[in-house]
């Protein structure tokens, strides 16, 4: 059967997201799907463009998106703004203000809630808004309440359908499902490394390895993140802001810091500016005890940026679930490898990256991954 992907790259099917650099292979047949199945995706994909923009400001809470279809045209779209706040589906319904007629269809990213939390459960908003076909994107991965917002819908007689661009949507939420299901943060480990691997720069020189572009890009993933870790070298080398800088709207993350000796310069701008109640320190703590304690502040998601010696036991203790490595086209040598630590005994306990993209921004190339563990399937 031939393939015929929905991206450019025909080698590579994936769906690309270039604000927040995410390629999810997703290998559509667009030759064998219908013409309702086309519809069907169009509609959860303006859903899922509606959700992205509650991205990073929803936390602890998963970003949802929905439209409301009625002959073929959106009349109304919502998404969740932020936690306490309309859930996107229930702001969909709200936004079109009147009783919905029979042939609507909503779609929305993320299965309906259907227990009351600060809000009233979506579903009874659905029910109660004449809604009577509902298509859903991603089941909702909480045990709790998987699959009970679907049930709830029918009995009350409404026409559910599951699965459209699920990959998508659940991919949107990656973060709030590990942390919803283990209770730990999603680790996203991130550097701007120089092309023989280095973090190294000169004091002074902060911004040496990655290009304008790229630094942006980071920027934007730091406003998706609740908190940034890096270890107490870092401080002390770069003395960082670790804020969010220039992307609109955006919350600002916690800063952590890892020390054993507890040598923190307290000019330090972490402890000095003005998000400075905003930085944790965790001295001689494990970094498994970190994780537990940054998910028991409702971390959802984390950003390890360094240095090397932080990178290398996260590393190690397989606590990476996702990498954001830009690579600048720069060759600097010296001691700082991007991951330090034992490194790995045989090649095949070496991390392979899963879904693996590539992304040019501008001289800076921006691999991403999810690293498994004891699958190596390199071709020769
Ligand atoms: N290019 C980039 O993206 C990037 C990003 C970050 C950093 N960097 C560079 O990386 C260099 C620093 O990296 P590095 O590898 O030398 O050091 P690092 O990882 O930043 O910090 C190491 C320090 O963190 C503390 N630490 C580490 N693991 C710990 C644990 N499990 N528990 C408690 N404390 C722990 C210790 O602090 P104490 O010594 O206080 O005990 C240790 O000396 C700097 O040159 C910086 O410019 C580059
Ligand atoms: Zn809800």
């Amino acid at each position: 059967m031939r393939q015929n992907y929905t991206a450019s790259d025909r080698s590579v099917p994936f769906y690309s997201d270039p604000k927040i650099g995410l390629r999810i292979h997703t290998a559509i047949d667009t030759d064998t799907m219908t013409q309702f199945e086309k519809t069907d995706q169009r509609f959860m994909r303006a859903a899922l463009k509606e959700a992205k923009k509650g991205l990073g400001l929803t936390s602890p809470n998963p970003a949802v998106g929905a439209v409301l279809v009625l002959r073929n045209r959106i009349v109304a779209r919502g998404h969740h703004r932020q936690a306490g706040g309309p859930h996107g589906e229930t702001e969909c319904l709200g936004n079109f203000g009147r009783r919905v007629p029979e042939t609507a269809k909503l779609y929305v990213t993320l299965e309906p809630c259907s227990t009351t939390g600060r809000t009233s459960p979506c579903t009874n908003e659905i029910i109660k808004a004449g809604v009577r076909d509902v298509v859903i994107g991603a089941i909702d991965v909480n045990p709790r309440h998987s699959g009970r917002g679907i049930l709830l819908l029918r009995n009350a007689g409404i026409k559910v359908q599951t699965g459209v661009l699920a990959d998508e949507c659940a991919t949107l939420n990656e973060a709030f499902n590990k942390w919803i299901l283990t209770r730990r943060p999603f680790v996203i480990a991130k550097c701007g490394m120089s092309l023989d691997g280095r973090l190294t720069r000169p004091s002074n020189e902060p911004r040496w390895i990655t290009d304008r572009v790229a630094r942006r890009h980071a920027h934007v993933l730091r406003a998706q993140v609740d908190a940034i870790l890096v270890g107490a070298e870092t401080v002390r080398a770069d003395n960082p802001q670790l804020t969010v800088r220039g992307v609109n709207k955006a919350r600002q993350p916690w800063r952590v810091v890892l020390t054993r000796s507890g040598n923190l310069p307290r000019s330090a701008r972490l402890f000095s500016d003005r998000w400075a109640a905003h930085t944790l320190v965790y001295k001689r703590k494990s970094l498994g005890h970190v994780l537990k304690d940054l998910a028991r502040r409702k971390v959802t998601c984390l950003l390890l940026e360094g240095g090397g010696d932080v990178l290398g036991q996260a590393l190690d203790a397989r606590l990476i679930d996702k990498v954001h490595f830009y690579v600048g086209p720069i060759l600097t040598g010296g001691p700082v490898v991007a991951c330090a630590g034992r490194g790995v005994n045989a090649t095949h306990n070496a991390a392979h990256l899963a879904r693996v993209s590539y992304t040019r921004l501008g001289q800076t190339l921006l691999v991403t991954g999810y690293p498994e563990f004891g699958k190596i399937t390199l071709r020769e």
